[in-house]
């Protein structure tokens, strides 16, 4: 499968131009890296590849079609800041489960605890929380991942092992991911090509 943004142009309001004609292609068991300023518009374009933003110019295609928003979006979009996309008031399993049932193996592969699945968010470290966000959004129809700093905040040990799960899943589904990053070094690691925004993005 290929994911294709094409043309794509946004802005927040009037004032100011955040996206001019950006396009890029990414396909499954592709991982792409995405480095750019800071403010420079790039979890912007992530929120436009997943559905969030949709008063956009151009388009969004999964081979060829746009994408319909009805049903389960199969551009799953992972944050930098995990515990602002969870119910404080969910616990941690009805937080995990709302997208899908993982299996055991694949909680054992993302470290996941047991005990975590009872506490509520506030109680887990961002390390741990992030790991619950990325196996919520491995449900079994997800077909692009778009990863916007999702190991930013993290300890060295707790970002490869995060990375190293995200992407044995990916390869072993067949999932393709952007990995959005300002940490250069690590994206060389990761990724099979590695995008400059200021490259993509033509204001
Ligand atoms: N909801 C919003 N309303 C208005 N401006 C926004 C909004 N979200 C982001 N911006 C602005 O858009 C620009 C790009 O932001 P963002 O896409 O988050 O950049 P990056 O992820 O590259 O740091 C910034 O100047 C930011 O302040
Ligand atoms: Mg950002």
């Amino acid at each position: 499968m290929n994911l294709k943004a094409n043309n794509i142009s946004f802005s927040y309001n009037k004032k100011r131009e955040i996206l001019k004609d950006v396009s890029l292609s990414l396909n499954s068991n592709q991982i792409i890296g995405l480095i750019g300023d800071s403010g420079s518009g790039k979890s912007t374009l992530c929120k436009i590849l997943a559905g969030y933003i949709t008063n956009y110019d151009g388009d969004v295609t999964i081979d060829g079609k746009k994408i319909p928003d009805k049903d389960f979006y199969p551009v799953q979009l992972i944050f930098q800041h995990p515990e602002k996309t969870m119910n404080p008031k969910w616990k941690m399993e009805k937080v995990l489960t709302e997208s899908w049932n993982p299996p055991q193996n694949l909680k054992d592969m993302f470290g996941l605890k047991d005990n975590w699945l009872t506490r509520w968010p506030n109680e887990l470290s961002g390390g741990e929380l992030q790991r619950f966000s990325i196996l919520r959004a491995l449900n079994p129809k997800t077909k692009f991942i778009i990863a916007d700093e999702i190991s930013t905040m993290l300890d060295a040990l707790t970002q490869v092992q995060i990375w190293e799960a995200l992407i044995n899943y990916s390869k072993a589904n067949n999932i393709g991911i952007l990995a959005v990053s300002h940490d250069i070094e690590l994206l060389e690691v990761l990724c099979d090509d590695i995008l400059h925004f200021e490259d993509i993005n033509n204001l």
